[in-house]
């Protein structure tokens, strides 16, 4: 990877100057091919650790690994030129000490170039946020519904329908900023509350599932795209690849079994005339 790549990208100081500007575009992605075609449309792409459910089919995201977010992310690196690209830290690689998240976070940027890692938590991971913006590693936060605390919480639910929620939340919210963060995910979060914080805190607000009143959003690609049989509630599907893809490929199996080899004729007749 050359220097030219690295500088050609957006940068961690131009999204977080992008603070109550013009709306934030943000995409997971999670392979080459989609991060070429993203690449010129979007502002961000995230590494998610979503890719564990979305790409691997597992229950939820605990069980991701670092060295398959490095995987992933090195794919997208490969893919893309132009859009900050930013690594999701997984369950158990950055909770436990500012070390261990440092350790992690500079291996995860050195093997995939990427610029930025987000890490999930609110007031409780402020030290390490610090510590990791002190030493070169910009952060991306994530408060309300963090996904790698479903066990705790038994499940996903929208944050801050109620109000008496509202206190933590905006600490967290608060907390986060002053660390460091150049951004912060709001997850599956009321509107008022979305609204209350993105109001009050100096760094951009990256929604999802938590209202236009942010200062960017957030989609699951494939969630977007119509490859969810289940999607979440708040997600606009702008295309249906999935029913689309279904289509194809019984198509392609008529073929096959029909012996038809459409747009394979001529190469065949070219091997045999020249035997
Ligand atoms: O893992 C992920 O894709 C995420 C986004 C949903 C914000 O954390």
């Amino acid at each position: 990877m050359s220097v030219h790549d690295q500088t050609a990208r957006i940068t961690v100081p131009q999204i977080r100057a992008r603070k109550g500007g013009t709306p934030i575009v943000c995409l997971t992605c999670y392979h080459a091919h989609t991060a070429r075609l993203l690449d010129n449309h979007v502002d961000v792409m995230l590494v998610g650790d979503s890719l564990g459910m979305v790409m691997h089919g597992m229950e939820t995201t605990l069980g991701v690994s670092l060295e398959l977010m490095i995987l992933h992310c090195q794919a997208v690196m490969r893919g893309s030129r132009r859009a900050l690209v930013v690594l999701d830290m997984p369950f158990g690689s950055y909770e436990e000490s500012a070390e261990i998240a440092f350790r992690n976070g500079a291996r995860a940027m050195k093997e995939t170039g990427c610029t930025a890692l987000k890490i999930e938590g609110g007031a409780r991971m402020a030290s390490t946020i610090h510590y990791l913006t002190e030493r070169g590693i910009p952060v991306m936060a994530h408060i309300g519904l963090t996904p790698q605390m479903v066990q705790v919480m038994g499940g996903f639910r929208t944050t801050g329908r109620d109000a008496s929620e509202w206190p933590a939340l905006e600490a967290d919210a608060a907390a986060v900023a002053e660390a460091g963060a150049f951004a912060v995910v709001l997850e599956g979060m009321a509107e008022p509350l979305a609204a209350k914080i993105t109001a009050r805190i100096a760094i951009p607000t990256i929604g999802i599932g938590a209202s236009p009143q942010c200062d960017g959003q957030i989609l699951v690609m494939e969630d977007m795209l119509g490859l969810n049989p289940h999607p979440p509630r708040f997600v606009r599907e702008y295309a249906h690849l999935g029913p689309a893809i279904e289509a194809a490929v019984v198509k392609y199996a008529d073929d096959v079994r029909n012996r038809r080899f459409p747009g394979q004729e001529n190469v065949y007749a070219m091997r045999k005339q020249s035997k």
